[in-house]
């Protein structure tokens, strides 16, 4: 069966929901969804969502700030729309129902995280993803024009290829027609014809071992995009959260957020010494790059699994206020943070490449356009700012809608697309091959394309994966299609992007540092 909508979405986080809002009054809209519909990167963000917010502040201060984070690679224009328009995004989410502290005064109670100039993070407690997703979700459900399809897995976006012609990279026409989407709970693929397709899925925080992404994270989208033909960029900067809970075991990692340092807490190696002056007159809150590095360059030298972050001189009343999430997970593993220092280890956390969009999210394939952080927008350039995505998010969401409002009149649906494919393709699927490889997939990235990278490291990465890509791509020829075998292809797929990218940027920028290469110097 064929169904038709006016706007598809894939993704219910920050991104495609705040989308989502802002189109439903102009036509009809599907939100596909691959889990259940709160599931995302987005209702896991603790530490806030960062905004110019009183007179002490300015836009020319949180522009500076991500341009330095950014290390000469941002697309400066992206970054003064974000910064421009994001208190006015902001301000929307709180009359959606968003509710972020205040403090007793009654002004809303900024925090600092690593590399602001300024206290500019409104947060709800260390749970704001939580809420702000649940305050869309809210007004999602009560909005007649939007359908959420959850458990529902995009497996491909509809192009010309699928009409037969042949489409390469160099095809400048590339045409999105919708997408092939299944039906988790009944197996069945289900062709959804769109005039307008939004990609909003996030990141893929799992093409590492550890991270602190949800198991949804898997880069979907941006392999889709990238299999249509469309331009991808920047995979090479992938940022590593320099303090996720040192848990092993523990999969995905729980993290610990910067606000925490933000108020007071402090970076400690395993003899209870503070070592970030040897690294950044920033010290704990130096940027991501910096912090997440110097972390790694001690647990190596001191052949260490994890360093410290000392909490026990802050205030507990205001510390459990603030981080009561983070507080009762740290006591429910013996760990007080008043008595004892809290383990933590950097871990995969953000990308920030991603599907090469221009200022209205629209990307290089026509009708498809990518909000969110599986977006590369320019504002994030060599690395991101904390708590600057879930702004580009709104921002960009909504830029996208507007462009989508005005062009939806002139657009019509696509006739002759046929069904899925599924001939010879009978095979039930092995689950050990597909959980093994997907293992290997993650030790490659882990162990050769982490925090700090080599030519050889990297040369032997893309050996090593070619082999598994080779291999999947055999079984994904003969076996019939599930979710569970379509995120490994993506996570090769993604895997293979960071290494390509990696390998063809040479010098040491933000978060590509190579041991090899000078610094890149602006
Ligand atoms: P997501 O919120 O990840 O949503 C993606 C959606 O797409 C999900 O619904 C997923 O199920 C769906 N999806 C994916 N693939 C498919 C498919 N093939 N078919 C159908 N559906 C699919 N940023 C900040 O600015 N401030 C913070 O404080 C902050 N803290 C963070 C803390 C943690 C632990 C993590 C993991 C991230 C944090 N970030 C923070 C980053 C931020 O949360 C994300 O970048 C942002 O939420 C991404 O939003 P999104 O809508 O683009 O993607
Ligand atoms: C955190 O709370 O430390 C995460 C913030 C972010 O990733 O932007």
């Amino acid at each position: 069966m064929q169904q038709k909508v006016d706007f598809l979405i894939i993704g219910s986080g920050i991104a495609g929901l705040s989308y989502a809002l802002k189109v439903a009054d102009h036509g009809s809209v599907f939100i596909v969804t691959k889990s259940n519909e709160d599931e995302s990167n987005t209702k896991y963000a603790q530490g806030g969502i960062a905004a110019v917010w009183h007179d002490k502040d300015s836009i020319e201060k949180h522009i500076q700030d991500t341009l330095i984070a950014g290390g000469g690679l941002c697309d400066e224009e992206a970054v003064r729309v974000v910064v421009t328009e994001g208190t006015e995004r902001v301000r929307e989410l709180i009359e959606l129902g968003a509710n972020f502290d205040k403090k007793k005064d009654g002004d809303y109670d900024l925090a600092k995280e690593g590399g602001h100039s300024e206290h500019r993070i409104l947060h709800h407690k260390d749970i704001t993803g939580y809420e702000i997703e649940r305050a869309l979700l809210t007004r999602v459900r009560k909005h007649k024009n939007i359908t959420i399809l959850d458990h529902h897995y995009s497996i491909d976006i509809i192009t010309q290829h699928h009409l037969g012609e042949e489409v390469t990279s160099q095809s400048k026409d590339v045409k999105c027609f919708g997408a092939y989407i299944l039906d988790t709970k009944t197996q069945k693929i289900e062709t959804v014809l769109s005039k307008i397709t939004m990609m909003a899925t996030g990141g893929a925080g799992h093409v590492y071992a550890t991270t602190t992404n949800p198991v949804i994270a898997t880069g979907d989208g941006i392999a889709m995009v990238y299999r249509a033909k469309g331009r991808v960029k920047d995979m090479e900067f992938v940022q590593f959260h320099p303090t996720s809970l040192y848990n092993p075991g523990e999969h995905p990692s729980f993290l610990i957020t910067e606000a925490i340092r933000g108020f007071g807490a402090v970076l400690k190696t395993l003899d209870g010494k503070e070592f970030m002056h040897k690294y950044d007159e920033r010290l704990s809150l130096a940027p991501r790059d910096i912090v997440a590095r110097a972390i790694d360059n001690e647990l190596k030298t001191r052949g260490e699994d994890f360093v410290y972050l000392d909490c026990r001189h802050i205030d507990r009343k205001g510390f459990i206020e603030h981080f009561p999430n983070i507080y009762e997970k740290c006591m429910k593993l013996g760990v007080d943070p008043f008595i004892k220092m809290i383990p933590v280890v950097p871990a995969m956390h953000y990308l920030c490449g991603g599907i090469q969009v221009n200022k209205e999210g629209q990307s290089t394939i026509h009708n498809l356009f990518a909000v969110g952080e599986c977006a590369c927008t320019g504002l994030h350039g060599a690395n991101r700012l904390a708590s600057n995505s879930l702004l580009e998010a709104v921002v960009f969401a909504h830029r996208a809608a507007k462009t989508g409002i005005d062009t939806l009149s002139s657009l019509t649906f696509q006739e002759g697309i046929p069904n899925w494919d599924a001939e010879g393709t009978e095979n039930a699927e092995e689950m050990i091959l597909i959980t093994q490889s997907q293992r290997e997939v993650q030790q490659i990235m882990s162990n050769y394309v982490g925090i700090v990278r080599s030519e050889l490291r990297l040369k032997r990465a893309f050996d090593r994966l070619e082999i598994i890509y080779k291999e999947n791509e055999a079984l994904y020829e003969q076996t019939t299609v599930t979710q569970k075998l379509c995120e490994l292809r993506n996570l090769i797929c993604i895997g293979y992007l960071i290494i390509k990218h990696a390998i063809q940027r040479k010098e040491s920028v933000g978060l590509h540092y190579m041991v090899h290469y000078k610094e890149h110097v602006k």
